[in-house]
């Protein structure tokens, strides 16, 4: 398995990083290749629980290279943040290398996230607010400060005075500013409306700012490598790189529910340009799907449930968003889109997570097409967003199962009526599934053949 791409065939919080932690037992290098700390994943070891936003599964593995990609955008007080918190928890922290090109979630790039959505009212997409949207716009723009940026003070000053200004103007446009400070200030704290309106946000001052990041630039600069490079001698000594995607397929930038997509390429072919290597280095992918869905934030969800039995997966799932604590709303397993994810993505192995949670549901349903407004039938999922946000799905049902799965781990231990419903998602998205996740601990899974 030289190049293995693992990707989230959903709308995120698959368990990936449980996923990445098992087979980067067999891994010399763990790459991110694209997102930010909107991304959150857990993982227990030995009881121990572990949350990144950031840092690579493979964090956990003293052995292996883990690696941020130039396709990353990352916020170096967040990173900062992870790092001190795993070293002060005896984690080995010399194998973590970032990008030298990754480019930098900086504070005007989060006050102008929650701005934006604030201004969108209704209308919000649901951002996790961290800075991302912004971020990958400035990069697009040419406007982005990299992470080498932070090596060089001149240069890095001269960057963020060319990419504040055009914030500060926006930003005032949007008055996120007036109304912050007027809330910082309180009632009846002596500060006048014209002082309100004349005050500089100290989060945007660019000597604060630059002196903050040389100093972020100090700390980071260990991890700062040529990580493109440190991925082509991992592939050409024959030895294995897993290629880590953070959020998932149906939020992919151009093939997701867009404009309710994040603004990066979850899907596997993105693994090639976050990180540095050819198409013909990817070897294998995998794609992790929870045995039902959810999704937090706005946007089209087909499948979703408002009843009892979406509030059953809500509180047996607790499907509560690792980054910022949000319900997610939960429902029925779409294979019409996950048909499309296993395409799009050209998936050669799925893994299947959290089938304990559907323990205790009599029957269980999967959507297998669509039905339009019209009443016409689909049996593909939608390039049309106004086809996609009216369409209906029609459910097969299958058998539910009472066991409880959790100490599971073998095909054979699970019931029958579990392996059925594992075997008519395989069959119907023609993607064998190697691997089932059936509780949170990493021991907690059953591998099939
Ligand atoms: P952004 O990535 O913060 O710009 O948010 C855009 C959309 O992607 C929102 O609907 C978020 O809820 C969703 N999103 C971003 N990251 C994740 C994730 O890791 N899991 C699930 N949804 C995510």
């Amino acid at each position: 398995m030289p190049g293995l791409v693992i990707v989230g065939a959903q709308w995120g919080d698959e368990g990936k990083g449980k996923v990445t932690d098992l087979l980067a037992e067999r891994a010399d290098a763990i790459v991110r290749f694209q997102g930010g700390n909107n991304a959150g994943h857990t993982i227990v070891r030995d009881g121990e629980e572990f949350k990144f936003h950031l840092i690579p599964s493979g964090i956990l593995y003293p052995d292996k290279a883990c690696v941020i990609g130039n396709g990353v955008v990352l916020d170096p007080r967040i990173l900062l943040g992870e790092i001190d918190g795993l070293r002060r928890r005896g984690v080995d922290m010399n194998n973590l290398k970032i990008s030298a090109n990754a480019h930098l979630i900086m504070p005007y790039h989060v006050l102008l996230d929650t701005a934006g959505e604030v201004k969108l009212g209704k209308l919000s997409l649901g951002t996790t607010r961290r800075g991302i949207g912004p971020c990958y716009a400035d990069k697009a723009l040419r406007l982005g400060i990299r992470v080498q940026d932070l090596l060089d003070e001149k240069i890095l000053r001269a960057k963020i005075r060319t990419a504040l200004e055009p914030k500060q103007q926006a930003l005032r446009e949007l008055s996120v500013k007036r109304r912050k400070l007027r809330k910082e200030a309180g009632e009846g704290s002596g500060v006048s409306e014209a002082e309100i309106e004349d005050a500089p946000d100290p989060r945007l001052d660019l000597h604060t700012m630059t002196e903050e990041h040389v100093n972020y630039g100090h700390r980071l600069e260990p991890h700062i490598a040529d990580t493109s490079s440190l991925c082509w001698d991992v592939l050409d000594a024959g030895k294995t790189v897993i290629f880590e995607g953070a959020q998932a397929t149906l939020l992919d930038l151009d093939h997701g529910t867009y404009p309710f997509v994040t603004s990066s390429n979850p899907i596997a072919g993105a693994a090639t340009v976050g990180a540095g290597v050819g198409p013909t280095d990817i070897d294998e992918v995998w794609g992790v799907a929870k045995a039902y869905a959810t999704r937090v934030g706005a946007g089209p969800f087909p499948t979703e449930l408002e009843d009892a039995t979406g509030r059953h997966l809500l509180e047996k799932g607790h499907e509560y968003g690792t980054t910022t604590g949000r319900e997610r709303r939960c429902g029925w397993m779409d294979l019409v889109a996950l048909r499309y994810a296993v395409r799009l993505n050209r998936m050669s192995s799925l893994a299947i997570t959290k089938l304990d949670v559907l323990s205790g549901l009599d029957t269980l349903r999967v959507a297998v097409r669509y039905r339009s407004r019209e009443g016409a039938l689909l049996d593909t999922f939608p390039y049309h967003q106004s086809i996609l946000h009216s369409a209906t799905p029609e459910y097969e049902e299958l058998p539910g199962f009472s066991a409880d799965l959790q100490a599971c781990r073998s095909a054979d231990a699970l019931p029958p009526e579990a392996r059925s419903y594992l075997d008519y998602i395989a069959e119907f998205v023609g993607v064998p599934i190697r691997l089932v996740g059936v509780g949170p601990g990493r021991d907690q899974v059953v591998w099939l053949s």
